[in-house]
């Protein structure tokens, strides 16, 4: 499948198929809302828990990023809460919200915090693309492995700018493109692997496919540096995991 060069491609395809975009933020959000209850144990078979260890980087990171600003800290596409679980250990008096446009997905993210005592997250169920929160009134934004699904991620990142706070940031966790060595052997898991595990494990083999696809579509580095300052947000940090599989890109709003 080819790369998408903007993120603008990605508003009519779902997976390797072309859809409007009605037809993409339905497939998108009914996709999560089914696999909810499994997706925490898929990631972990899927990456090996590699994710946790990339996780465990961007949290820290975003830590460090968080400076003077008052207001929340935003986990857009927050789905079952694990980024912002992580944030609420390092911080414990700030606002959390996790918002996500899947219903589902937020059900699994509100019964986790109510497992521990201290765990308090506010969650929002909303589309990236038209947050209900004003301009300016955000102290950080993380975005973890959700930039991809979004029907607009061009909006959704225009977005973001509009409700971050002047000097914060934005932290964001992706699929990439890998190095030219790695991405047959990566291809090979992605496309042989990946689906069979959610097949017999998810017991949604579609799902799968399409995750591996539009990780497939994904623009790569440069381009999303470029849609980064489209967006009006610099680019301070961008760093990559696994040999580009995965990388961390850290852009603050001027
Ligand atoms: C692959 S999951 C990532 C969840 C979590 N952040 C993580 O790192 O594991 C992608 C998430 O994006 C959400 N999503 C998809 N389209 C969205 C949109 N337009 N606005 C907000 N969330 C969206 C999905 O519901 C899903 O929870």
């Amino acid at each position: 499948m080819k790369r998408a060069r903007r993120l603008d491609e990605m508003k009519t395809t779902f997976g390797a198929e072309q859809v409007s975009e009605a037809e993409r933020r339905g497939a998108v959000t009914g996709l999560f809302d089914r696999i909810a209850p499994r997706y925490d144990l898929m990631n972990d078979l899927m990456s090996f828990g590699t994710h946790r260890l990339w996780k465990r980087v961007m949290v820290a990171r975003a830590v460090a990023h968080l400076g003077d600003a008052p207001g929340p800290v935003l986990d857009l596409a927050g789905g079952t809460g694990d980024i912002a679980l992580a944030l609420r250990r390092h911080l414990a008096d700030r606002p959390i919200i996790v918002a996500d446009a899947s219903a589902g997905m937020l059900g699994v993210a509100r019964e986790r915090a109510g497992e521990r005592a201290g765990d308090r997250l506010d969650t929002l169920h909303a589309p990236a693309e038209a947050l209900p929160l004003a301009d300016n009134s955000v102290a950080l934004v993380t975005l973890s492995f959700g930039l991809r699904n979004m029907t607009d991620p061009g909006g959704a990142l225009r977005e973001v700018t509009r409700v971050l706070a002047p000097g914060a940031a934005l932290v964001l966790l992706e699929f990439s493109k890998p190095a030219a060595w790695f991405a047959p052997l990566y291809g090979l898991h992605a496309r042989h692997v990946i689906p069979r595990i959610g097949a017999a494990v998810a017991r949604d083999r579609a799902a799968y496919a399409y995750l591996v696809a539009s990780i497939e579509r994904f623009p790569g580095r440069e381009d999303i540096a470029r849609e980064l300052a489209a967006a009006g947000l610099t680019l301070v940090e961008d760093r990559a995991f696994m040999f580009g599989i995965a990388r961390l890109h850290i852009a603050v709003k001027p």
